[in-house]
């Protein structure tokens, strides 16, 4: 009987890339980075044998999907950021069995999903590589990945909390230990182009600082009923990555509005190019 033994929001911002070379900006991303290796260390000390990502830089416009190869490799530059994110190795085992089911059981509650294995070329995206760079890159003993898309253009959160919960129950009719990471920001308006040149360690917006940090002030006490009253207003007005569709997936997973687990925060609230992030932890029973 599979279990997710680890729940996590986390950052994918491609400056943790900067932060490695040399240069003036080495190590400003070292918090962001040390919270990706604590929670990689939590989820094998839990006995995670596979992570499965909600992923806000996967669009798709029709349905939701699930990336079930049963490898993923490629060489990855972000489209969006080409100057931060160029040329990343990757190669991970796929987790298909797992993609299936929950295509099927989403499915079947109506929210229609598909799985995809024949597809070599569908690689994966930066919102699953950077965490995984970070949490999952040693080759000897790295862990297979399941990517799930989190960018839906058009889905609503009643949707996503219904795919959620099929991932839950998908990864409990299972033998897998699942590290289950929701990767994306907080609030999400990066700066205007003439000035996000400068903008990279600032917020865009003080209201989104502050709207930010009450969300997190929530989830540190497991007020998470009264976030996702909220969660609609939050991601329409503070600009959510991906419309938060990943924190709706992570939500439905761990049980919605009856879920009150306490989140740690294991990476302090930081800006990045105008937008908030953060790495929290969420507990789940064990
Ligand atoms: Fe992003």
């Amino acid at each position: 009987m599979g279990e997710i033994v680890i729940a996590a929001k986390v950052t994918h911002v491609p400056s943790m890339f900067i932060s490695e070379q040399a240069g003036p900006h080495h190590g400003c991303r070292d918090a962001a980075i040390a919270g990706h290796h604590e929670i990689a260390r939590r989820a094998r000390s839990a006995g995670a044998t596979a992570f499965v990502v909600f992923d806000t830089h996967w669009l798709v416009n029709s349905g939701y999907h699930v990336n079930a190869n049963p490898h993923h490799r490629g060489t990855y530059t972000s489209n969006e950021f080409p100057h931060f994110i160029q040329e990343l190795p990757y190669d991970y085992e796929g987790v298909t069995d797992l993609g299936h089911a929950i295509a099927d059981l989403a499915t079947a509650r109506g929210v229609r999903t598909r799985a995809h294995d024949a597809v070599p070329s569908l690689g994966l995206e930066y919102g699953t590589l950077v965490p995984m760079r970070y949490m999952n890159s040693d080759p000897h003993s790295a862990l297979p990945v399941l990517s799930i898309a989190g960018w839906m253009q058009d889905s609503s959160f009643e949707e996503s909390r219904c795919v959620g919960s099929a991932v839950a129950e998908a990864i409990a009719e299972s033998d897998h230990r699942v590290a289950l990471l929701a990767s994306g920001s907080l609030s999400h308006r990066i700066w205007p182009n003439d000035e996000v040149e400068h903008g990279m360690f600032n917020i865009s917006r003080p209201f989104n600082e502050h709207v930010d940090k009450m969300v997190l002030g929530l989830w540190k006490e497991g007020r998470i009923d009264e976030f996702l009253a909220i969660l609609p207003d939050y991601a329409e007005h503070c600009s959510g990555e991906a419309h938060m569709h990943d924190t709706a997936l992570l939500f439905g997973a761990l049980g919605w509005d009856d879920y009150h687990g306490a989140g740690e925060i294991v990476t302090d609230w930081f800006p990045s190019s105008g937008t908030g992030q953060c790495n929290v932890v969420f507990p789940v029973a064990s």
